[in-house]
């Protein structure tokens, strides 16, 4: 049965999800990598599609922005449509010199200006982590496709606009780059028990002054999407 912001009915969505931010980029990797494809969604316009990739059945929609946003779409896929593996594929920003803009940033770890976990009444603070072995086979086919990579600890803000620039402090603690959302993704797998990893493509840098060409941009994203989609096939 649909939820009121998914309207799939169970079966329609494959055990292994692809979530990009924006559900047109979730409709482009439909189109150009999946074959037989369905929508099963569109309400919001948060898209999402199943087919399949090298024969394996994948599906892939959006989740828009930040915790609260990812927390109810991925909350729905694992309870109410029995998804196993979620893969997050999304922009992020580089806080360290040496992350360069279109490399692929892999969250091996999440730290958090948002309360996301609160709702699990810890004793302390929760570390979120991706799946192992879905962070090994992202490794392996980055190395096999050449990419260039970099796996560390990400900061999930709920600031995208950071006018004190806070992310300083993070970054005097190893961490690599910026985004919104995988926190949330991470302990909502965390607690149901299934496998999530995040993967982001570096779309703007804190620390350098760069401009992305939109052909550097183009590549940087296919980079990513094909290593999820080689993890996706895998699990
Ligand atoms: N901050 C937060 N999220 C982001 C950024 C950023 O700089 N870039 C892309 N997503």
């Amino acid at each position: 049965m649909g939820t009121a912001h998914n309207s799939a009915k169970m079966g329609d969505i494959a055990e292994t999800v692809l979530l990009p931010g924006d559900p047109l980029r979730a409709k482009f990797i439909a189109e150009t990598y999946l074959e037989d494809v369905v929508q099963f969604n569109s309400v919001r316009n948060m898209f999402g599609y199943t087919g399949t990739y090298k024969g394996k059945r994948v599906s892939v929609m959006g989740t828009g922005m930040g915790c609260p946003s990812i927390g109810i779409y991925t909350y729905e896929l694992i309870h109410m449509f029995g998804v196993k593996n979620l893969i997050r594929i999304g922009s992020c920003g580089a806080m360290h010199e040496n992350v360069k803009l279109g490399d692929i940033v892999m969250a091996a770890g999440s730290c958090t200006d948002t309360n996301y976990a609160h709702q699990y009444k810890l004793p302390g603070t929760y570390t979120a982590i991706a799946t192992f072995d879905l962070l090994r086979k992202a490794v392996d086919a980055a190395e096999k496709l050449q990419f260039p990579y970099v796996v560390g600890n990400v900061l999930t803000s709920d600031v995208f606009y950071d006018e004190e620039a806070d992310w300083k402090r993070w970054k005097e603690m190893g961490v690599l780059a910026a985004e919104m959302e995988s926190y949330a993704l991470y302990c909502n797998a965390a607690k149901a028990g299934v496998n999530a990893l995040a993967i982001f493509t570096v779309s703007d840098s804190l620390v350098i002054e760069e401009e992305m060409t939109a052909e550097e941009r183009q590549t940087g994203f296919r980079n990513m999407m094909e290593v999820a989609l080689e993890v996706a096939i895998q699990v």
